[in-house]
């Protein structure tokens, strides 16, 4: 049994405390955003917030989040259902390309700006490196993090994905 909060609404599941978040939220409770990509801890596809912190869901059990706050990719625009900033960026930016990795990649990207309004490029590189794009979206997702920030983007750090 565990006891959590998901997207602000307090849950109580029937599952093993060994199970990662990842098959809680996917294959007990439906929520299918958060992707399965190496089960190891090494690609970020399922990356979902614990109290607001990235964390990688295939690999943290869901005997870390009792009594705590789970936030997946279904629980981060606002209540009226409103796009976040971010997701709003990504759109405009075109970031996806085959979609996989996207959910974590805005995770992550929420996290950061939440901490780091107004990040350089290290500090996005540095927060974003952990989750890997196959198709290779990197130039998009660092632009479409600097549009969800209202910062400056040139010309330079144009499509190259
Ligand atoms: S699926 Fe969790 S880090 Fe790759
Ligand atoms: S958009 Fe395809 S893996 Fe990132």
């Amino acid at each position: 049994m565990a006891k959590f909060t998901l997207n602000g609404e307090p849950l109580t599941a029937d599952v093993d405390p060994n199970m990662p978040i990842l098959w809680v939220v996917r294959e007990t409770l439906g929520k299918s955003g958060t992707k399965f990509g190496c089960g190891i801890a090494q690609c970020g596809a399922c990356t979902v917030h614990l109290d607001g912190q990235p964390v990688r869901s295939c690999s943290t059990p869901i005997s870390a989040a009792e009594g705590r706050s789970i936030t997946t990719i279904e629980g981060i625009a606002g209540p009226d259902g409103e796009l976040s900033a971010v997701q709003k960026a990504w759109i405009s930016e075109q970031v996806p390309q085959c979609g996989y990795c996207q959910s974590g990649q805005i995770m992550a990207a929420t996290a950061l700006l939440r901490d780091n309004p107004r990040p350089t490029d290290e500090d996005i590189d540095n927060a974003m490196s952990g989750n890997i794009c196959r198709c290779g979206t990197y130039t998009r997702i660092r632009r479409a993090i600097k549009v969800a920030a209202g910062m400056e983007v040139s010309q330079a750090e144009g499509d190259a994905a």
